[in-house]
């Protein structure tokens, strides 16, 4: 089995994550929806920013130390709510959450995760942050919620953006929308993928763990899916958040905003923080790159709201990009999802490492010594 402690960069993770992983599963990780238009617009926007560097000045010692909420991280980066990762690699999720902890950032834990709450609050108490998908009874909301509490999450991050399953035709072709059943040619593809399938006869089908309580007694793996999939389309309104915020009484972050006015709305509902993003490119193939809106949102709600951003960051300069054009802080979906599925816990800590190399370098490159200095006068828009 190839290690990840060679592998240069994050596309080499992805390509060792697609040797392992059968096609079902990476096309699950790896695919956008439709077209697949909004997954290229996340690259194409980081592309179109140069960077300017600045020489001459002392670069010898550089920090990319930051601080959030109050709370101190290493880097300006950390990992975005990931459903299904147990697919990737049974206990994916906790991996993540140790490879996060290790490296001092946060890791959100998706309200479809193949992990529980109180698991992953356990082995990264001071770096998870936890995802909520509402349920449509309220009982389950609220219990997920108090879950949340009692485990110690201190950041509940209200993910909005997935009214409806979304069209990801690549999961549509190869069978992977419930009920699952995979495509007659997937199912030939696993078979050539032994290691990986050795592992899931090994585990079992993963489950969403969190789910489990409220799917009825003795509930399988696939009864619990069933359950969870029965709750979209998610029926939320801005009544629901202003009750989540009257009941969350730390900090409260939503997922998924790219409307200035709906952030306008957030920041008036006592929303702590955003998280500008496209889901990846997985649920409105047109919506905009969330880096193409930041700029529009920062104007809108000025200095005092901690904005965060996701969606196609591979690189640290990306990262960096991000941060000049007006982020507090990043999260990257796949980066830490290809680590884990490439080379399990060793995966996900070389994906971290990568990002961070590469933020460091591209400070000095740029002739800026502390992250905290990074501003729009490094950037220049390309063509
Ligand atoms: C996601 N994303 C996601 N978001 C969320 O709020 N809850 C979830 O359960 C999931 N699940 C999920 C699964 C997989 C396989 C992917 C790739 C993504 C979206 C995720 O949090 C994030 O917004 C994107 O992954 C960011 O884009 P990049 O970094 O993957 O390009």
């Amino acid at each position: 089995m190839a290690s990840s402690s060679k592998v240069v960069n994050i596309d080499d993770l992805r390509r060792m994550a697609q040797r392992r992983l059968p096609r079902i599963v990476f096309d699950y990780i790896d695919g956008g929806v439709e077209d697949e238009t909004g997954l290229a617009r996340n690259r194409q926007a980081f592309e179109r920013w140069r960077m300017v560097p600045h020489y001459l000045t002392d670069v010898s010692q550089r920090s990319q130390q930051t601080t959030l909420f109050g709370q101190n991280y290493a880097s300006p980066f950390g990992i975005a709510p990931t459903g299904l990762a147990g697919f990737a690699r049974p206990g994916a999720d906790l991996m993540l959450a140790q490879a996060a902890a290790e490296a001092n950032v946060p890791f959100i834990m998706s309200g479809a995760a193949t992990t529980s709450i109180e698991r992953v609050a356990a082995a990264a108490p001071r770096h998870a942050w936890f995802q909520l998908y509402v349920s449509r009874e309220t009982a389950i909301t609220d219990d997920l919620i108090r879950r949340a509490l009692e485990a110690g999450i201190e950041t509940l991050v209200l993910t909005v953006d997935v009214p409806v399953h979304s069209k990801r035709e690549r999961d549509w072709r190869n069978g992977f929308v419930p009920p699952v059943k995979p495509s007659p040619g997937c199912v030939l593809d696993m078979l050539r993928h032994p290691a990986w399938l050795g592992t899931v006869l090994r585990h079992g089908l993963p489950r969403f763990e969190n789910w489990a309580p409220y799917a009825g007694n003795g509930a399988g793996a696939r009864q619990i899916a069933a359950f969870f999939s029965a709750q979209i389309p998610f029926t939320q309104t801005w009544h629901d958040l202003e009750r989540i915020r009257r009941q969350w009484p730390r900090r409260l972050v939503l997922k998924g905003i790219l409307a200035p006015n709906d952030a306008v709305q957030a920041q008036r509902l006592g929303v702590d923080g955003l998280i500008v993003s496209n889901h990846g490119g997985r649920q409105l193939d047109a919506a905009p790159a969330a880096l193409e809106m930041l700029p529009a949102i920062r104007a809108v709600l000025g200095q005092q709201m901690t904005l965060m951003l996701d969606g196609g960051i591979r690189r640290g300069s990306d990262i960096l990009k991000a941060w000049a054009l007006g982020a507090d802080f990043v999260f990257v979906g796949r980066p830490a999802l290809y680590g884990v599925a490439a080379d399990g816990l060793a995966g996900a800590r070389r994906a971290l490492a990568i990002l961070r190399e590469e933020i460091d370098l591209t400070l000095a490159q740029l002739g800026c010594a502390d992250l905290a200095l990074l501003t729009g006068e490094y950037l220049r828009e390309g063509w």
